[in-house]
């Protein structure tokens, strides 16, 4: 698996893979996921990265699909902290790709961009997406009210962080 820079191009299959409810219930993700809604998210992502605030890739599989997307959003640049997120499509999931795609996408963090930490803050029930974390060398912080406007206050996050030093 590789990961590519999100251009339009991919906006097919994300938007193919991003409207199973599966994806967009654990996820920042709109629901439904509205028609042309992945064209349109990565046309508006693009000055963000132009500006080094926002870098998204789409995860290119082995027989060459786009299996889903991960990202570092709110990149505060040299020597500070990210926000990771990233999700498959229900097709690839159980084959270890989000794994792979949080440890290239935190080795691009801290390798690329110099940055000194990198957070994640999945729902506290995503028993998945905390797995993933784990096997790609986050720490659990701690348990955290949702700060997200998609759920209410009292849905809860999980925390994860991992730290230059801890990746080196
Ligand atoms: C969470 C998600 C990214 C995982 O993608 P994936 O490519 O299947 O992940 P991986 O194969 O790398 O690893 C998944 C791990 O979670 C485990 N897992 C899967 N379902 C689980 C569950 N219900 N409870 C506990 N662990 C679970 C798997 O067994 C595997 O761990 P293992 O290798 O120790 O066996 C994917 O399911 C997804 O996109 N879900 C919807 C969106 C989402 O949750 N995004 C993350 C938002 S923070």
């Amino acid at each position: 698996m590789r990961l590519e820079p999100i251009r339009p191009d991919h906006a097919d299959a994300v938007q193919r893979l991003a409207r199973d409810p599966l994806v967009t219930a654990m996820t920042n993700l709109p629901e439904p996921y509205p028609e042309g809604g992945a064209a349109w998210w990565i046309a508006d992502l693009l000055p963000r990265r132009e500006a080094g605030r926002e870098y998204v890739f789409a995860l290119r599989v082995e027989d060459g699909d786009v299996a889903g997307v991960v990202g570092l959003a709110d990149v505060e640049g040299a020597g500070g902290a990210a926000e990771l997120g990233y999700w498959v499509g229900v097709p690839y999931w159980g084959r270890g790709y989000a794994t792979s795609a949080c440890v290239m996408a935190v080795d691009f963090a801290f390798g690329w961009l110099g940055l000194a930490e990198v957070n994640a803050y999945p729902l506290r029930e995503n028993a998945a997406s905390r797995r993933v974390l784990e096997k790609a060398g986050f720490r659990l912080e701690g348990i955290i009210p949702n700060k997200y406007p998609k759920w209410s206050p009292e849905r809860s996050l999980a925390h994860y962080r991992i730290t230059r030093a801890e990746w080196s």
